[in-house]
């Protein structure tokens, strides 16, 4: 934890990598504020927390009710030092479905649009913050069945580079963070080998080990990040028919 982050905001807080990361936070003595849909669900996580922690009911895909979970947080805990923009859905398949495409979207990135919109005036005012935002490998590179959330974690990619510069210059360290297979409900009904596949624990550990750092990605595991880095520098043709032999002929 940087020695500034003493209230920390975590969307989709009440499970997998989300609520690993509050565990830790918690166990260093910081305030956490946990968001998610499934109230049940946060109130259970708040209580197994040794720290201070509060569960704060919101869905992403609606603004009013991001400005108004945002404008709490900030009238009972001011603006929050950190903000891990985490809370995501994960529906594959290789059906393409412009429902399945905007549900992703809605959640994985117009979400962390609307967190951001909330959050960046206190912070920019402020001068300090940070803000964490969870992408994924699936963004680097068209992998099929993957459509819906390869596109939002790639657009999600698109827009951190976009806005860290500003950010920077406005005294708020924006990163994002690229883990590879987690074990967590989003991928437990995973029908594919999951290679180097790691707990929420390990890969909390990993993500607070970047944070101490000044890097703008926190990427791991290397053993599988490096390669599906080299495949973005082929040319896409070659890119494509790689993708196929590695995908084999995957059905729904
Ligand atoms: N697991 C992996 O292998 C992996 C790899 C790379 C990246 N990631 C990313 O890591 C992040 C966390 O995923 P996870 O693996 O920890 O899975 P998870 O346990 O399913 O966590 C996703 C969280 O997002 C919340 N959420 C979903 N839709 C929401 C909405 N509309 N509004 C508010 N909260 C919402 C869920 O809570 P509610 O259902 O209560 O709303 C849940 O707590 C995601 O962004 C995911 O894309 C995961």
């Amino acid at each position: 934890m940087t020695a500034l982050a003493r209230t920390i905001w975590i969307t989709g807080g009440g499970s997998g990598i989300g609520l690993a990361l509050a565990r830790r936070w918690s166990r260093e003595g910081a305030t956490l504020i946990l968001s998610g849909r499934d109230e049940a669900r946060l109130q259970q996580a708040v209580e197994e927390l040794e720290g201070p922690a509060h569960a704060l009911p919101v869905d992403v895909t609606g603004s009013a009710p991001v400005a108004a979970a945002v404008s709490l947080i900030r009238e009972r805990h001011g603006v929050p030092e950190m903000a891990v923009l985490n809370a995501g859905i994960y529906r594959p398949s290789t059906r393409l479905s412009a429902e399945r495409i905007e549900a992703h979207l809605q959640t994985n990135l117009l979400g962390v649009v609307r967190c951001l919109e909330a959050l960046l005036p206190g912070m920019r005012e402020r001068g300090s913050g940070q803000v964490i935002l969870m992408g994924s490998p699936a963004g680097y590179l068209g992998l099929p069945g993957a459509t819906g959330y390869g596109a939002s974690k790639a657009a999600l990619l698109n827009l951190a580079e976009a806005l860290w510069p500003e950010l920077r210059r406005a005294g708020i360290d924006l990163r994002l963070v690229s883990p590879g297979f987690v074990d967590t409900p989003m991928v437990a009904r995973n029908r594919f080998p999951m290679p180097f596949l790691m707990s929420a624990d390990e890969a909390a550990r990993r993500i607070i080990r970047g944070l101490e750092g000044r890097a703008f990605e926190i990427a791991f595991p290397r053993r599988l990040i490096w390669p599906l880095k080299a495949l973005r520098c082929l040319p896409a043709g070659l890119r494509v028919r790689i993708l196929n032999l590695l995908a084999g002929h995957q059905r729904d």
